[in-house]
């Protein structure tokens, strides 16, 4: 089948997939715990995609275009033996890139070794600051900082290097924690992402003075470690890539807020309801559950999918100075990172 292209000029070319719209953190700008409690309801299981189901659908997108997959969740590793769909997605001749975001919580050498051996190609991992105290109330569960460092040592160690690490930097709160992370991680083969703090979804309480633009950030850096720019990898890279003068590795920016990068945007997600969405910020979904469970063909799905993406006209980022807030955006958790 055609590769679709949209009302913008993007083709469909990756797919990021959320597997469960649980977490076991809390952090304060995705799930906070006053609004994430006992009494939220998670989806039931019967309303999650099957590993099968994934595969079918991952399938068709391929046969659209789709050349890199991501897992994202949630949180992906509590959904159980991910290492199967992995296996299962790994065997799609078209994919070329498998990868996963994770919090690392969960992430043991074994599990690390399981994963890279079902066919995982790359993983992020998010790690916010090296202070405990500050790490433990942003992720919302005293989880502590140790325990992601050897994640990502994990990670490594079984070959899923370079390890990206995430780091969403909020004015304020995490912003100190800037020269250290990269003090830490320069020269260790990893390479850290700064993100720019987004208004996704309606629970965070985003606003804009908790945004450290990236451009103050590097300047930052470069006080202490000059830099230089990076060409992009390819055009729809997400991440603006920065290299240490001194030969001490890579790092990234993600300027959501004050660079967005709509232009190159050729991402669709997937929800663990199995919900299409052509945007991060994306206010509704297109239901893709209901025609996998009810005798759909694949060549329909595909028509399916195309018809939507021809339609897509999403540029969030790049408007969100100019209009007026969209007043029920889908939750990063439920949509997927
Ligand atoms: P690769 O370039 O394939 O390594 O992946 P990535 O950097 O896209 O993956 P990762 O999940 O590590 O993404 C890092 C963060 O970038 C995400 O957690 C989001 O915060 C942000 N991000 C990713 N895709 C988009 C997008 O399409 N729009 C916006 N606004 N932010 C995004
Ligand atoms: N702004 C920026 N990044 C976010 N993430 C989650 N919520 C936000 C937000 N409001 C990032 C996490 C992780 C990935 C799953 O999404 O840091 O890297
Ligand atoms: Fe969980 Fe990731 Fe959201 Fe934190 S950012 S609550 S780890 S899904
Ligand atoms: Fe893509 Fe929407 Fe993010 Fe823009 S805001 S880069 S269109 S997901």
């Amino acid at each position: 089948m055609a590769t679709p292209v949209d009302t913008l000029h993007r083709p469909l070319s990756e797919l990021r997939i959320s597997v469960t719209d649980r977490c076991n953190f809390r952090c304060d700008y995705c799930m906070p715990k006053e609004l994430f409690g006992a009494e939220h309801h998670f989806l039931p299981r019967s309303s999650l995609l099957s590993f099968e189901e994934i595969n079918r659908i991952t399938g068709v997108f391929a046969s659209l275009g789709v050349r890199k997959v991501r897992l994202t969740g949630g949180e992906p590793l509590l959904r159980r033996d991910l290492d199967r769909l992995i296996g299962m997605l790994a065997e799609i001749p078209q994919i070329d890139d498998l990868s996963l975001t994770t919090n690392g919580a969960l992430l043991t050498r074994k599990t690390a070794l399981t994963l890279k051996n079902a066919g995982l190609k790359r993983i992020s991992i998010s790690l916010d600051t090296l202070d405990d105290e500050v790490f433990q109330a942003m992720n919302g569960v005293q989880f502590p900082v140790h325990q992601v460092l050897e994640a990502i040592d994990h990670a490594a160690a079984v070959g899923l290097a370079p390890v990206k690490v995430n780091m969403v930097v909020k004015r304020g709160v995490n912003d100190q924690a800037i020269l250290p992370m990269a003090r830490h991680f320069h020269d260790s083969g990893h390479i850290l992402r700064f993100i720019e703090y987004m208004d996704v979804g309606n629970s965070n309480g985003w606003c804009y003075d908790h945004v450290l633009p990236s451009g103050e950030l590097l300047e930052r850096i470069h006080q202490e470690f000059p830099i230089e720019a990076l060409p992009s990898n390819h055009s729809s890279e997400v991440a603006k890539r920065w290299r240490y003068l001194d030969g001490g590795g890579e790092i990234g920016v993600i300027t959501s807020v004050t660079e967005p990068f709509c232009k190159g945007c050729t991402r669709a997600r997937i929800s663990a309801a199995g919900t299409l969405h052509t945007c991060l910020f994306a206010s509704h979904g297109h239901d893709l559950r209901k025609p996998l469970r009810s005798g759909t063909s694949d060549e329909q799905l595909g028509q399916l999918i195309s018809g939507w993406w021809k339609q897509r006209e999403d540029r969030y980022s790049a408007l969100r100075t100019s209009q007026k807030a969209i007043p029920a955006k889908i939750e990063m958790s439920y949509i997927g990172g």
